[in-house]
């Protein structure tokens, strides 16, 4: 967990439910084919899955992402702030945190896809050390679209 002034950052658990469904709220707003509550819940159960939050006043989401790890490769899957909270460093906040934990579990590289119109995200990603390895063509539909592969860490290749 990791707190400052108003905003604190929690790896979420299974006891979690109101969080996790504030979670799956907020990623319904945000991003499109998100992920259900169920989604959530059993990513939590999983044992390499993660699900963090930031959080308002201790209790209200304002964003979260999750991510996966095996050995030493995690994928980084969602990553969201409510409008209302962006463009004040959260996701560079949760991004960092989880680049962190990823350390502590011993992986070493991360990877992700970004929809290559997607300037905000983009711009995060490399403000947090990740860069550009890839295009995937036609990765997205709703609407289709390309997808930026980008990796953080040590090559595999
Ligand atoms: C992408 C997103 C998570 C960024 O969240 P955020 O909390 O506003 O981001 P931060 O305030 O931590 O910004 C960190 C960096 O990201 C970049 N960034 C964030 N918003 C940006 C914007 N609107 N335009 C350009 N760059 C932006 C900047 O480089 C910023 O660093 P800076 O403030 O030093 O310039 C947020 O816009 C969002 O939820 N988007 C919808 C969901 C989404 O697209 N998720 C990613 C794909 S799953």
């Amino acid at each position: 967990m990791m707190q400052k002034d108003n905003f604190m950052i929690k790896i979420l658990s299974e006891q979690d439910a109101d969080l996790l469904r504030a979670c799956a709220e907020l990623c319904r707003d945000c991003i499109p084919d998100s992920w259900s509550y169920e989604s959530f819940l059993s990513e939590v159960r999983r044992e390499n899955g993660l699900v963090i939050a930031g959080l308002h006043e201790q209790n209200q989401v304002v964003g979260f992402l999750t991510a996966s790890y095996v050995c030493d490769t995690a994928d980084l899957t969602n990553i969201a702030v409510n409008p209302k909270f962006r463009q004040q460093g959260i996701a560079f906040l949760l991004l960092k945190f989880l680049l962190q934990e990823l350390e502590k579990s011993g992986a070493r590289t991360v990877f992700l896809e970004v929809r290559r119109s997607n300037q905000p995200a983009i711009r995060l990603y490399e403000k947090s050390g990740f860069v550009s390895v890839g295009i995937r063509k036609n990765f997205y539909q709703h609407p289709d679209e390309d997808a930026i592969l980008m990796q953080y860490g040590e090559s595999i290749c």
